[in-house]
């Protein structure tokens, strides 16, 4: 385990400890990185014969994108596309805002979607209607964790790090109102800072 937690930052003037705020890690960092080994591998089996075109939905996705892809011995082209569709609460508001002027160049190319978390499908589904608009060759979806819950909305991904309860997690790029997103690990936030 990292000593990142224990050490004590000083911001504004006052002392803070970030894994006081996690009620428990739910995977380490070497867990994590276990993991990206495997679904590298995967994923490199899968795209071995097709240039893979790989657009990382910003800003959660930031530190797997980094992890997860250079892992992937392969030739490929890399897009960010920023969205934003929680505004800071803790519920998605169903509507996802495309911070982009010109979306990524898909047409006619392979697109892994790559995304931090499945939860209520909202964002990939809106992210994904738009690319298909774009006519690319194919479109594959990888989210680091899938929240297990019934969905009302069909959102789907072929490779998933890590199927997890519904609890509010931060760390490893998932942030709480933007903070955490530097923890090396991945935690569940205690239910006592979250507004219920
Ligand atoms: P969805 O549209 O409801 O699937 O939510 C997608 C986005 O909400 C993710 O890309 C995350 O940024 C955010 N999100 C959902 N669940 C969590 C969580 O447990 N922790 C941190 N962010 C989350
Ligand atoms: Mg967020």
């Amino acid at each position: 385990m990292s000593d990142f937690g224990q050490t004590r930052n000083s911001i504004g003037g006052k002392a803070i400890n970030v894994e006081a705020d996690l009620d428990r890690i739910l995977f380490d960092e070497k867990t994590i990185l276990r993991r990206l080994d495997e679904l590298a591998a995967q994923i490199s089996a899968d795209y071995h014969d097709r240039e893979l075109t790989v657009v990382a939905i910003l800003n959660g996705s930031l530190i797997f994108m980094a992890d997860l892809l250079r892992r992937i011995p392969l030739p490929l082209k890399l897009d960010c596309l920023s969205v934003a569709s929680y505004h800071g609460a803790l519920q998605s508001s169903g509507e996802v805002i495309f911070r982009q002027v010109a979306p990524p160049d898909v047409a006619g190319r392979h697109i892994l979607l790559l995304d931090d978390i499945l939860d209520s499908g909202a964002t990939l589904n809106a992210i994904q209607e738009r690319l298909e608009t774009a006519s690319p060759r194919s479109i594959r979806v990888c989210v680091l964790l899938r929240k297990i819950k019934p969905r009302t909305r069909v959102a789907t991904a072929d490779y998933v790090g890590f199927d997890i309860a519904d609890e509010f997690v931060v760390g490893y790029g998932l942030d709480y109102m933007e903070r955490y997103r530097n923890l090396p690990y991945i935690g569940v936030l205690r239910k006592e800072l979250m507004p219920s």
